[in-house]
């Protein structure tokens, strides 16, 4: 990965942030910050246990050669890994033998009652994620799951097609678990769910997607490597958290996340997820958003462009895509494109990036930061995640906030357990 700082940021800006930087840096790696007790996820590339990641690929390969149907059941950090990697790496037509759905992510009647209807026959496994174990979208979700499946295929077969990943000892989750006999993994104490996605959270959807979880964590431990490292002059996720906390400072209280492959779209989401709910407090932050380009630039691009001035760009451009098609002659050339023919669309693609930056940056004086990634594969990703959870952590502490907790979620919950009678409320 290379990050292409955008043109504001000057060397005597990044000199003023330096002392911070080897201040925050050794905090992290000392782990004696706020939510220090939350710090698992840096050096879990590492720290891994080995035995548990064997037996989450064997688990996968027989919900592969067992199944027709993973449905992973989770929300927040307990799904936005899983599901924007296997996004990203298996692309949004996949014809994968193993179909993936994701569902406890969401009340919507309308989603639940559809995925239940299309399971309806169908042989299916769940991979049930919560931490907790007790948040409401996901229990109501799997408890409608558990019922189907144990009503097509009879409670003991369920039993051997339920695995889940919680926590180790705690839980409601991990009590039906014990009670079940299902296979559990764990999501470790220290390992808050959107920094999660190396641990079984994020590697036992993607080893059943087919994904090469080793290389995905031999990309983490590389991100882990080049990121340790104090110098500003030469670390490229300090810098880039440094960016946002500098223009943050400086009257531009939005970040968009571009991308210009629509797979990746859930990473945005993902990304928004991170920064959003790891800075968003005591009334700071930067409120993350995304766009996918070149479909919104038909849409937000406008505001992009000439709108008001309250937002600089963090976009992610893969330059080499993993399929392509060359655009054909025409004899007539009736639409005009024949000066395209033999052009590749990635080509095309990454001239719409050129102009784009330009007419953004020189035109509309958007502040860009480019992330340039080689190719999209497992460790190409495991790299890309870690590199953004170091910087969130990075610039989380650099606006004096504890980047591990989210006590504002906690408010709608209350209220709406009171509204539906659940007793203590
Ligand atoms: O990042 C987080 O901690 C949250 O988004 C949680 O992952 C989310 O609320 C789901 O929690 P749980 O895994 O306990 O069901």
């Amino acid at each position: 990965m290379e990050l292409r700082l955008n043109k504001l940021i000057t060397k005597e800006i990044l000199s003023s942030y330096k002392e911070d930087v080897k201040r925050i840096n050794k905090m992290i790696n000392e782990k004696s910050g706020p939510g220090n007790d939350f710090l698992g996820w840096v050096d879990y590339p590492v720290n891994y246990d080995e035995e548990e990641l064997e037996r989450i690929k064997k688990d996968a390969k027989y919900v592969r050669d067992n199944f027709d149907i993973l449905v992973v059941c989770g929300i927040g950090g307990s799904y936005l890994g899983a599901k924007s990697a296997i996004d990203a790496l298996k692309g949004l037509k996949s014809d994968d033998k193993l179909v993936i759905i994701f569902m406890g992510q969401t009340f919507s009647p309308n989603y639940v009652a559809q995925v239940l209807d299309y399971l309806k026959g169908k042989k299916f496994a769940i991979n049930v994620i919560s931490k907790s174990g007790t948040t409401t979208e996901t229990s109501i979700s799997f408890r409608l799951l558990k019922e189907l499946l144990e009503s097509q295929v009879g409670k003991e077969a369920a039993r051997k097609a339920i695995y889940a990943t919680t926590d180790k000892a705690r839980g409601a989750l991990k009590t039906l678990c014990n009670k079940e006999g299902y296979a559990t993994y764990v999501l470790p104490d220290d390992v808050g769910g959107r920094y999660s996605v190396f641990t079984p959270v994020g590697t036992f959807p993607l080893a059943c997607a087919g994904v090469d979880v080793d290389e995905f964590l031999k990309g983490a431990r590389e991100a882990r490597e080049y990121v340790d490292n104090d110098d500003l002059d030469s670390n490229d996720c300090y810098k880039y958290a440094v960016t946002r906390d500098y223009l943050y400072r400086n009257k531009y209280p939005v970040e968009m996340y571009v991308t210009y492959e629509p797979q990746m779209s859930q990473i945005s989401e993902w990304l928004k997820q991170l920064f959003g709910e790891s800075e968003g407090k005591e009334k700071k932050g930067l409120l993350p958003g995304s766009v996918t380009f070149s479909t919104d630039l038909h849409s937000l691009g406008q505001f992009i462009q000439d709108g008001s001035p309250i937002l600089f760009e963090t976009i992610i451009n893969i330059l080499n895509p993993n399929k392509d098609v060359s655009i054909p002659s025409d004899p007539e050339d009736l639409d005009g494109l024949n000066y395209l023919t033999g052009k590749s669309l990635s080509y095309v693609n990454q001239k719409a990036f050129e102009g784009t930056l330009a007419a953004h940056e020189d035109t509309g004086n958007v502040p860009c930061n480019v992330i340039y990634i080689d190719r999209l594969n497992a460790k190409s990703l495991g790299y890309m995640y870690y590199f953004f959870m170091r910087a969130c952590a990075m610039s989380a502490y650099l606006l004096d906030i504890n980047p591990f907790n989210q006590p504002g979620v906690e408010v709608y919950k209350k209220n709406m357990f009171h509204l539906l009678g659940k007793k203590g409320y």
